[in-house]
């Protein structure tokens, strides 16, 4: 017996209705101005894909400083408002609902892209090790960033918000996942502040707090979503509890009412699978400890997205280098059309290869 669809189902984000539970999650392409304005072409790359119920914008930048990598877009200058308005249109011509995803990369910058070309800020002064910085010229270590304070980034991600509004999005995701800024300040491995904002974890979460309420004297609570990445420890992304650090995270957002939890499967190192991580916490673990809608994101196929929904672990499911590949991923499940592969060219950075030309099925001639 065929098994229904739940894919395909409608379901509530915000108030607003999806018409199915797929979603196209946040993927830096890097094909924004060197000012990280917006370009046409990613508004033909973002139309292509706007068979999902949800798109979620790629990682952009509140601020000049928030940046690690060149191209990436920014959503701080009327100029990035201006040119994310036709984005966001184009995204969301065929009725899904569209978010800007709001990024801070913290210490994973670099002082070659930093304006003052000092280096980055974080919350404390501790290098990321283990990994290396993706340079113009090739990897080079990580610097020791410079400790930040705190009131000046919460008031640009409100600024943020408030465009992201301007230029047509539906709501906002804070990027807190993935060892950036606001999961530097929760790790306790990042976070060694002696103020406030460190020390136990009610103080690791006051930033992602602040931030939220900042926020929300933008939009409505209900248009901010928060993604996390519970079981990695990519980016040098340690915790001595992440299990009681995140639970007791997704147990606060819960009772705040904000938009969507989107949880990134444990997997899931930055951009790449890999082996589960030891001591890997389930995703459905997080899941249950939050009433509102939960997007899963991470190595997803057609079927085990379906597993997933009727399991109750998710409400939506994210597929990301499945949709870079088929940008008419929705009608390809629903035909049981062959999926696409990935090329490697064109992932980060350059032009239409690898971006925007990735055919859909050819229309059936009827
Ligand atoms: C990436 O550019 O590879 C990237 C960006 C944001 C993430 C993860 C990976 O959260």
């Amino acid at each position: 017996m065929e098994q229904r669809s739940r894919l395909f189902e409608t379901v509530t984000v915000g108030g607003q209705q999806l018409r199915n539970r797929m979603v196209l999650p946040p993927l830096t392409r890097s094909r924004a101005s060197d000012d990280g304005v917006p370009t046409a072409l990613m508004a033909e790359y973002y139309r292509q894909r706007a068979g999902a119920g949800m798109v979620i914008s790629e990682g952009t930048v509140i601020t000049p400083q928030a940046s690690a990598y060149a191209r990436v877009p920014g959503i701080y200058s009327a100029e990035q408002v201006a040119g994310w308005l036709p984005v966001v249109e184009a995204a969301g011509r065929d009725g899904a609902v569209v978010y800007a995803q709001l990024w801070h990369v913290g210490r994973q910058s670099h002082s070659s892209v930093q304006p003052d070309g000092l280096p980055p800020k974080a919350p404390s002064a501790i290098p990321i090790t283990g990994y290396q910085y993706r340079s113009a010229h090739g990897r080079i270590p990580y610097e020791t960033p410079r400790e930040l304070t705190t009131a000046e980034i919460v008031q640009a991600y409100g600024i943020a918000a408030a465009n992201s509004a301007a230029a047509g999005f539906d709501g906002v995701e804070l990027h807190a996942a993935n060892g950036y800024l606001i999961d530097q300040f929760l790790n306790d491995g990042s976070n060694r502040r002696t103020d406030h904002y460190g020390g136990p974890l009610e103080n690791r979460m006051r930033f992602l707090l602040e931030v939220i309420t900042e926020i929300a004297r933008y939009l409505p609570m209900e248009r901010i979503g928060v993604r996390l990445s519970p079981s990695s420890d990519w980016m040098d992304a340690h915790d001595t509890d992440k299990r009681t650090l995140y639970s007791t995270v997704v147990r606060t957002l819960n009772g705040m009412g904000v938009a969507y939890l989107h949880l990134v499967e444990p997997e899931i190192a930055g951009s790449t699978t890999v082996d589960r991580p030891a001591g890997f916490i389930p995703t459905a673990e997080f899941a249950a400890l939050f009433d509102g809608p939960v997007i899963v994101t991470g190595g997803h196929s057609q079927a085990s997205a379906e597993q997933l929904l009727a399991s109750g672990t998710a409400d939506l499911v994210g597929f990301g280098r499945l949709f870079i590949a088929n940008p008419d991923l929705p009608n390809r499940f629903l035909a049981n059309a062959p999926l696409q592969p990935l090329r490697p060219a064109g992932i980060y950075g350059g032009g239409p290869e690898g971006y925007t030309d990735y055919p859909a099925l050819a229309a059936s001639g009827t």
